[in-house]
């Protein structure tokens, strides 16, 4: 089966670097912003990413005009009627996440294959809000951040999903110039359940007060050779994500080193996401963005 026509639900920081990466690989994409609102806040951001390439050489001046002719921006859902594959990327909350399948369901073309782009959820249980023929073209398809430079696609298939649809997103998944990876259908699949507890720790470094924002951060850089540090890599991915993805690892798998430290709840619910916000561990609005040290200081837990 062949994907010409790509649905994507979502205008957040993945659903933008996912659908841009969609339209770049030649498929039609159709990018729903599903909270409904303007899109052209959205659309700017990613005209200026095409313009930036345009002006470096990375995108000619024809290729540039097909590319913003692919891709198409719309708050309608019927406007995914016709698509042959749906990658959902909103909101990390589980019964959001399967009304709008269910809505999906009911509009989009049956042989449509429905994709999660969930970092921790379970993909069973989105996948149920769809009905039973559906199920056996609903698997996980967890890209990572920033799209355009993260290679790794993991295609997670739950027991109901067919065989040959799994080889329809690897072939997929490489057709985008990614390297997919097969996994279960597992909360954190492979990276997640790796990287939270790690990020978990440094965070809990800081609440104890080990060391401070900075210093945490150039330990792992130059101790470890990471290219970023851990509280930086946590502001980049959003701290509401990380919270996310440590409650419901957590709550799968009951083990202590996936708690979300008291910290991160309290910056998270005062509006505190990390970059996407302006703020997290780090104050964006300052270039280079300087540690928010107050978070010590104040000891938000
Ligand atoms: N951030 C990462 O590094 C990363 C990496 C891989 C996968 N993911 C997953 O991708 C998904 C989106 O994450 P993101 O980082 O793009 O988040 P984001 O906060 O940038 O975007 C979330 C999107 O969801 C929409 N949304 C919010 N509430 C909604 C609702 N009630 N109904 C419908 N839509 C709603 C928002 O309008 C926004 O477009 C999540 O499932 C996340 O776990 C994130």
């Amino acid at each position: 089966m062949a994907i010409r026509r790509v649905g994507v639900l979502g205008a957040g920081q993945m659903g933008l670097g996912i659908a841009q990466a969609t339209a770049r690989a030649g498929c039609e994409t159709v990018i729903a912003k599903a909270t409904g609102g303007s899109l052209d806040e959205r659309r700017g951001k990613v005209e200026k990413a095409f313009e930036r390439d345009v002006e470096k050489g990375r995108l000619s001046a024809a290729d540039h005009g097909a590319l913003l002719e692919r891709l198409r921006w719309t708050t309608h859902l019927h406007e995914l009627a016709n698509v042959d594959l749906v990658i959902e990327s909103i909101v990390e909350d589980l019964p959001t996440k399967r009304q709008l399948f269910r809505t999906l369901d009911e509009i989009v073309n049956p042989e449509a294959i429905f994709t999660s782009n969930t970092s921790t959820l379970c993909i069973a249980e989105i996948a149920t809000a769809v009905e039973r023929p559906r199920q056996a073209r609903f698997l996980g398809l967890h890209f990572f951040n920033p799209v355009h430079a993260m290679k790794l696609v993991e295609v997670a298939p739950t027991v109901r999903t067919a065989a040959e649809v799994v080889s329809v997103m690897v072939e997929f998944a490489r057709a985008l110039g990614k390297a997919p990876v097969v996994v279960s259908d597992s909360t954190g699949f492979i990276v997640n359940r790796l990287l939270v507890p790690f990020l978990v720790d440094a965070i809990g470094s800081l609440e104890r007060g080990i060391a401070g924002i900075a210093e945490i951060d150039a330990a792992m850089q130059n101790g470890a050779n990471h290219p970023m540090g851990p509280l930086a890599l946590a502001d980049f991915i959003g701290l509401d994500i990380v919270f996310h993805m440590a409650t419901n690892l957590q709550e799968e798998y009951r083990e202590a080193r996936f708690a979300p430290p008291p910290i991160l709840r309290r910056l998270v619910v005062s509006g505190f996401l990390g970059r996407k916000s302006g703020g997290g561990f780090y104050d964006y609005s300052k270039t280079p963005p300087v540690p928010n040290d107050w978070i010590l200081l104040r000891r938000l837990a």
